[in-house]
C-alpha cells in the first residue's frame, strides 16, 4: 500500500477504508496549528470529536533536523499506559493506531478547553491554580511511573529524545557557545545517565489543554525513561521566558512558579528534595539559552535587547549554579527591571 499522508481532503476516505466511519456519517476535517514535527488534524464525525496526529521525518524549521517517525507509536503507547497513572480525564483516549503510516487518532480535549499557553500570554487569573495542577500531575507521573514496572523497559530507548532535545537544544547551543561547553556537557550527562522516571520531554503550557481548572495533557513524542528534573525545568523555563516577554505579568508568573515548585516538591515527598531542585536549575540554565540559540528558538521573543537579557540570565544560571528556584526568579526580576 502506498503511503498515506494525512491531508484534510483525504481523511474521509481513509476513515471509511479503515471502518472508522460509515457512509452516512457526516465528517468534517480541519488542520490544527501544531508544532514543527507533525501533521495534526481535527476530525468531527457527528458528535464524536477526534484528533489525528501523523509524524514527519523532516521537521519544518530553518535548520536541518530529522527524527525517527516511529516515535508516533511510542507516543500512543505512553498515552495509553499513563491513563492508569494520571486518570483518564487527564489524557486522550487512543481511538486508532496505524503503525505503517505513522499516525494515530485520539479523542479531543473537552469542548471549550483553552491551551494554557494562551491564557498565560494574556495574564489569566486562574494561572497559579493551573500551575499547581501542573506540579501535581508531574509528581504523579514521576511517582506513578516509578511504581509501575511496565514503564522502564518500554520507554528505555532514548533515540527520539536525543534527536528532538539533546541534539537541537543542548548540543547545538553548546556549539554556538563554546565557552559554556563544560556546563552543557554536565547537562547532557544528566539527560543521558539519570534514569529514574518517565519523562514527558515537552512539558510545556502549549501541551496543556485546560478546562474546569483541570489539565488535559498531550504531545508525548519525546517520552522516555530518564531524568524527570528535565520536565520540571522545561515548564519553569516557559514561565520565565514569558516573564521576560511580558514583564507586566511578572508577579502573576512568579506566583505560578511558586505554586508549581511547591506542589511538585510536596508531591515528590522527602526524597532528597534539594537534589531534584538543584538538577532542575541546571537544566533550566541550558534550556533557557537553548530557546534563544538552539535549533528551536522560542517564537515570541524577537527583540534583540530582550534576547540578550535572557542570554545573560541563562549564562548566570549555568556559571553561578544557583540551587533554588527563588534565586533564579530574583535574577530574572533584576534582569527585566534593568533599564
Ligand atoms: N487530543 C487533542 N485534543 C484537542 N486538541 C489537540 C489534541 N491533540 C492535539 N491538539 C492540538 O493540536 C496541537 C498540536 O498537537 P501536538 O500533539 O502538541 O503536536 P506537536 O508535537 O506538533 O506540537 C496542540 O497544541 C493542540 O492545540
Ligand atoms: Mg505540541
Amino acid at each position: 500500500m502506498s503511503e498515506f499522508l494525512a491531508r484534510p481532503d483525504h481523511v474521509r476516505d481513509y476513515l471509511a477504508r479503515r471502518g472508522l466511519v460509515r457512509p452516512a456519517d457526516r465528517v468534517s476535517v480541519a488542520e490544527l496549528g501544531g508544532g514543527v514535527s507533525n501533521i495534526v488534524l481535527r476530525i468531527e464525525v457527528g458528535e464524536r470529536r477526534w484528533v489525528l496526529k501523523q509524524s514527519l521525518g523532516k521537521l519544518r524549521v530553518k535548520d536541518d533536523w530529522r527524527s525517527d517517525r516511529a516515535r508516533i507509536v511510542r507516543e500512543a503507547q505512553a498515552i495509553e499506559a499513563l491513563r492508569a497513572v494520571l486518570g483518564p480525564s487527564h489524557l486522550p483516549e487512543i481511538v486508532y493506531l496505524d503503525r505503517e503510516n505513522f499516525l494515530f487518532i485520539m479523542t479531543a480535549a473537552p469542548l471549550g478547553s483553552v491551551v494554557w499557553k494562551e491564557s498565560l500570554m494574556e495574564g489569566g487569573r486562574s494561572d497559579p491554580g493551573i500551575a499547581r495542577e501542573a506540579g501535581r500531575l508531574l509528581a504523579q507521573m514521576i511517582n506513578g511511573s516509578r511504581a509501575d514496572p511496565v514503564f522502564q523497559p518500554e520507554f528505555l530507548d532514548r533515540t527520539v529524545f536525543e534527536q528532538l532535545r539533546v541534539d537541537p537544544y543542548y548540543l547545538t547551543t553548546a556549539e554556538r557557545h563554546p565557552n559554556l561547553r563544560p556546563q552543557f556537557d554536565e547537562l547532557i550527562a544528566y539527560a543521558r545517565n539519570i534514569t529514574t522516571a518517565l519523562v514527558h520531554g515537552d512539558y510545556s503550557p502549549k501541551n496543556m489543554l485546560v478546562s474546569g481548572g483541570k489539565i488535559f495533557l498531550i504531545d508525548f513524542e519525546c517520552v522516555h525513561w530518564g531524568d524527570p528534573a528535565f520536565d520540571a525545568a522545561f515548564l519553569i523555563n516557559h514561565l520565565l521566558l514569558k516573564t521576560f516577554y511580558r514583564p507586566r505579568f511578572a508577579s502573576l508568573y512568579g506566583e505560578a512558579l511558586k505554586e508549581f515548585r511547591d506542589t511538585l516538591a510536596k508531591g515528590l515527598g522527602d526524597e532528597r528534595p534539594g537534589e531534584f531542585e538543584r538538577r532542575t536549575m541546571r537544566h533550566l540554565g541550558g534550556l533557557m539559552l537553548a530557546r534563544m540559540d538552539g535549533k528551536s528558538p522560542v517564537e515570541y521573543i524577537r527583540d534583540e535587547d530582550v534576547k540578550n537579557r535572557v542570554r545573560r540570565v541563562a549564562e548566570q544560571i549555568l556559571i553561578e549554579r544557583p540551587d533554588r528556584l527563588g534565586e533564579v526568579v530574583e535574577l530574572v526580576l533584576r534582569a527585566i527591571s534593568r533599564p
